[in-house]
């Protein structure tokens, strides 16, 4: 075998397969001509070991538990960078400079408004409808307001649509939660920046001035770029295929948001606080939960922990680990689900079980307990991931339409019943 190629050697033919390899040494097998050249397909259900297409966005090692953006690591952008820097990062892969960060910001701040008309869209909603079908719904509305939207054309102004999408879905889940709690809705103001603004949309009222807490803003902050993108998930995955029959990106990113709310995906960070309130309510029994996790013929899985590419510490629960208890001290908050979700993994962590599966907190082990903190509620927390990962979002979608667009469509194997004739089953 050349270092170049592998050989297969398949229905009596020998094949030369293309090598691959990334900047940072990742190797693939071409198989783009393995059908014409063989009539064989691959099969990887849930794609353990395919790859789907080349990205210069995001690099991730799981067995080092390093995480990139363009790059830059996410450490160094949780500490020393805005998340609407890292959205700009992600978007036009460049670090923004005063200019671009100060047009930029603009672009958001123009594009902060929720179309006056779609505001009472939400008097349309069940009064306990999940903010994350909300979101969805609504974004998809989006394209009804701003119709040309069609992909190709948007390359010209992603820019203005970016913004839009990444500005005004902050304003619908700040109106969605008020619609919640039946208070009148709060607009952007042009003056905060993005997650202070975020949060006097959320928690400010006409009876009750909200105080925007710089802790609190820096914490959030670094929850959304540490959410703002983690290269082929399975929402950006979505949001790639579905982009590539060429839908226009606002009815992409509302079904990228449906995958998103899956509790094996983003909607894990409430499902880990269910979870917790669970353990508190049994009196903290962490050994009974830790069993029931480790049962093969119990559902019950520990929601945190595990990652399909992490089998090694997520880097983001690390920061967001450290966070969670920086926030809730200067908050003075004393939180009984923080202490058991460190009992739970100091347990988990010892246990053959999950060091044999490699099982580790990933991101959405302690993000709920600060937004809990921030006096965020529990089924808004996919809303924040949702927030973050907006930028990752666009900025894929924008790479895969920038590729030319080729429509995503795999193969199968069939396995069900062979030729059936009508006639012989309807006497
Ligand atoms: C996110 O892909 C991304 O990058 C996602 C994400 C992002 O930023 O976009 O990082 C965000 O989605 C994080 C993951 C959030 N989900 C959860 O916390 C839900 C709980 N975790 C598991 O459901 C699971 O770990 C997954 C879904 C995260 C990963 O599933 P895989 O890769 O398909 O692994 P698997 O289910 O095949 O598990 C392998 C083994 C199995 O045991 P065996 O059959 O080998 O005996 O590990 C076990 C599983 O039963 N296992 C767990 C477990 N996770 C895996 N057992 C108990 N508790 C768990 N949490």
């Amino acid at each position: 075998m050349s270092e170049n190629f592998a050989e297969l050697i398949i229905g009596g033919k020998k094949l030369e397969l293309p090598i691959v390899e990334g900047t940072e040494g990742e190797k693939a097998i071409d198989i783009s001509s393995l059908r014409r050249e063989s009539g064989f397909i691959t099969i990887d259900p849930s794609f353990l070991n395919t790859g789907a297409c080349f990205s210069k966005i995001t690099f991730i090692d799981g067995e080092k538990g390093i995480l990139r953006y363009r790059g830059i690591p996410v450490q160094e952008l949780a500490e020393d960078a805005s998340f609407i820097e890292t959205a700009y990062l992600l978007l036009h892969n460049e670090f923004p400079n005063s200019d671009q960060l100060e047009c930029f910001s603009k672009l958001l701040t123009e594009h902060s408004m929720l179309h006056e008309d779609m505001r009472h869209f939400f008097d349309g909603f069940p009064r306990g409808a999940h903010p994350m079908h909300i979101l969805s719904t609504m974004i998809n509305a989006l394209s009804t307001f701003y119709p040309n939207v069609d992909a190709l054309s948007l390359i010209d102004d992603i820019n203005v649509t970016a913004a839009r999408l990444i500005s005004v879905v902050r304003t619908m889940a700040a109106f969605a939660y008020k619609k919640s709690i039946g208070e009148p809705v709060v607009y952007p103001s042009a003056d905060d920046s993005y997650c202070a603004n975020f949060l006097h949309m959320m928690f400010d009222s006409p009876v009750k001035k909200y105080k925007v807490d710089k802790d609190i803003v820096k914490a959030l902050n670094q929850l959304l770029i540490l959410h703002a993108d983690h290269e082929q998930n399975c929402s950006t995955t979505t949001v790639r295929t579905i982009g590539s029959a060429q839908v226009n990106l606002y009815a992409t990113i509302s079904a990228g948001i449906s995958a998103l709310s899956g509790p094996l995906h983003g909607g894990a960070n409430q499902a880990v606080m269910s979870m917790l309130e669970s353990i508190r309510q049994d009196g903290g029994d962490i050994e009974k939960y830790i069993t029931m996790a480790k049962d093969a013929e119990d559902p019950f899985r520990l929601m945190g922990f595990g990652h399909r590419v992490y089998k090694n510490f997520d880097p983001r629960a690390t920061i967001i680990k450290e966070t969670c208890h920086t926030l809730l001290n200067k908050l003075e908050i004393e939180d009984e689900l923080l202490g058991i979700a460190m009992q739970l993994e100091e347990v988990a962590l010892e246990d053959p079980y999950f060091v044999k599966r490699k099982l580790y907190p990933n991101v959405d082990f302690y993000s709920g307990i600060i937004y809990k903190a921030m006096g965020i509620p529990e089924n808004m927390f996919t809303v924040m991931f949702v927030l973050g990962r907006l930028p990752g979002w666009i900025a894929h979608w924008k790479e895969m339409i920038s590729k030319g667009i080729k429509i995503a469509r795999p193969r199968q194997i069939y396995t069900g019943k062979t030729l059936t004739h009508l006639s012989d089953i309807v006497k």
